[in-house]
């Protein structure tokens, strides 16, 4: 059983931000969730290197290129590292082996007839890296994603691939694969996107206007257009053309963020039926995040939330959980340093941390640092018990992108069910008299190995931190695929070391 996870790859005209954190997180929870089931995964995160924003980003700090693209692929790629993103295939697209596989590949569809080279006036835009139709700008005449930037008139001579040959096809297909875009609002937009007859799509840029590119391998005075080149990542990643690939390919998901739906629901899938390749089996599109209030995120406003800025307060954690807590499905979601700490302070660390330390630290004081043995479980032992194995059984199935922040709920909910079992079993009241002795061990008991069963879901989540819990508990080995009812947690075993899993931050 094999699984395919890719996230987009980023422009590096800018540091990495919040938004590209949370992409690549949900990939390696997702990543992590599979592998529990008993997958084989490749996951692919990285940065697109190409295009005139990145150029020019270049020669705004008076750096080489090779040298900008250098400096920004580490920064990406250390960011990713700290956020512990365990991705098995790093994306450079100034690699040779891509670029080689690139032009190929345009080769291929220039072959078939199916490029033309014609004179184009149009509107573009710089941030997208995109011509706009007038219906596409805000009465301002400015792109609404990148209102800031402004858009450029260009006339320019440049080589098209045919998109209108494949749309009805592309509809069929949609139409036939309901999971081929997820969720649902997202699939009605692209239909939506392809309702109307399709301009065809701007293949190449001129040298005269960008030089950072894959060489149009039909006309040495163009490059290809970054879109183009960025989307077959997906295939290169795996060694396409090269025997082999097959087999991931036809098990691969995409993450996008809803802003980048028409390049990967319509350039994507044109692009691959003109050469004659399967559709990815999946688009998993999410909202955005916005800051506190709704506000978009801008340097100007002062809310813009820095990945680093908060692993570095709150430890990677807190952000990862935080990211896969809130995201709604439908609609964009708000994140601040305020709201993460909250979330934090309250959820990981009240509800999950602190009982976890109030348990084990009972161990340590009156059973000699050992987990102690169970005697007869009581309805309520068995209780809480079925709850957090229920809480915590879709961990142990396929998650979908959409379905992360569910989940997240449900492990809070147990949770709070958790420490209500505690206090109203009152261990500490039952140490006090030997006939009740065995009943406090049972509690004890039980109480940790629901934290471990917790805790073996959350290594999907917050790896870090779960894995830690897992030493203190020194709970057994988790088993592939994962059935948390089975591990239990030895009896009289000893405990690790214990220490607080999330210290209180103002
Ligand atoms: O579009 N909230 O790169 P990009 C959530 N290079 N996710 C966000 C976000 C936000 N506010 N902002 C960005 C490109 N993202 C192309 C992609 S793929 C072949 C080429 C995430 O740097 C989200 O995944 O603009 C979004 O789709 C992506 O970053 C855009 O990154
Ligand atoms: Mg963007």
């Amino acid at each position: 059983m094999k699984s395919y996870i890719t996230t987009p790859i980023y422009y590096v005209n800018g540091s990495p931000h919040i938004g590209h954190a949370f992409t690549s997180v949900m990939a390696d929870i997702l990543k992590r969730n599979r592998e529990a089931l008993g997958y084989e995964l490749m996951l692919s995160t990285g940065v697109d290197e190409h295009g005139q924003k990145n150029q020019e980003a270049a020669a705004d700090l008076d750096m080489s290129v090779e040298e900008f693209l250098d400096m920004r692929g580490k920064e990406f790629r250390d960011v990713f590292d700290r956020l512990g993103i365990a991705y098995d295939y790093f994306v450079r697209t100034s690699r040779e082996g891509h670029k080689t596989a690139v032009a190929g590949m345009e080769q291929s569809i220039f072959d078939k007839g199916l490029i033309v080279k014609k004179q184009y006036t149009g509107t573009y835009c710089k941030g997208c890296e995109e011509f706009k139709k007038e219906s596409d700008l805000t009465e301002e005449g400015q792109c609404p994603l990148h209102p800031t930037m402004k858009v450029e008139q260009t006339d320019e001579t440049n080589y098209f691939l045919k998109m209108e040959p494949y749309r009805e096809k592309l509809l069929q297909h949609i139409a036939d694969n309901p999971d081929f875009v997820q969720p649902e609002a997202f699939r009605n937009e692209l239909k939506q996107m392809l309702a109307e007859p399709l301009e065809d799509l701007c293949i190449s840029r001129p040298k005269t206007r960008v030089t950072l590119g894959v060489d149009l391998p039909f006309d040495p005075e163009f490059v290809t257009y970054v879109w183009f080149d960025a989307l077959a990542n997906y295939l290169t990643n795996i060694d396409w053309p090269q025997e082999g690939y097959e087999a991931w390919w036809a098990e691969c998901e995409h993450l996008i963020g809803k802003d980048i739906l028409k390049p990967h629901g319509v350039y994507w899938p044109i692009m691959l039926m003109a050469a004659g390749l399967p559709l990815p089996k999946k688009l998993s599109v999410h909202s955005h995040w916005v800051g506190a209030g709704g506000v978009k995120m801008s340097k100007s406003i002062g809310n813009v939330v820095d990945p680093i800025e908060v692993i570095e307060k709150l430890g990677v954690d807190a952000l990862r959980w935080y990211l896969a807590r809130n995201m709604r499905a439908d609609s964009d979601s708000q994140i601040s340093v305020d709201l993460i700490t909250q979330s934090y302070n309250s959820e990981l660390g009240n509800k999950i941390g602190n009982l976890l330390s109030r348990a084990a630290k009972f161990s340590k004081a009156r059973f000699d640092g050992t987990v102690p043995a169970p005697g007869a479980l009581s309805a309520e032992d068995e209780a809480i018990r079925k709850s957090v194995l229920e809480a915590t059984s879709a961990m142990g199935d396929w998650i979908n992108l959409a379905d992360i922040p569910a989940r997240m709920q449900s492990i809070i909910t147990v949770a709070d069910e958790m420490n209500n079992y505690f206090a109203e079993q009152a261990p500490w009241d039952l140490i006090k008299n030997e006939e009740t002795r065995e009943r406090c061990e049972t509690v004890i008991y039980v109480t940790l190995d629901c934290l471990r069963v917790v805790m073996e879901a959350l290594t999907q989540v917050i790896p870090t931190s779960a894995e830690k819990a897992l030493r203190m508990l020194n709970a057994p080995e988790i088993a592939r695929p994962w059935r948390p009812e089975l591990d239990k947690l030895q009896g009289n075993g000893e405990l690790g070391e214990i220490e607080t899993l999330f210290p209180r931050v103002q």
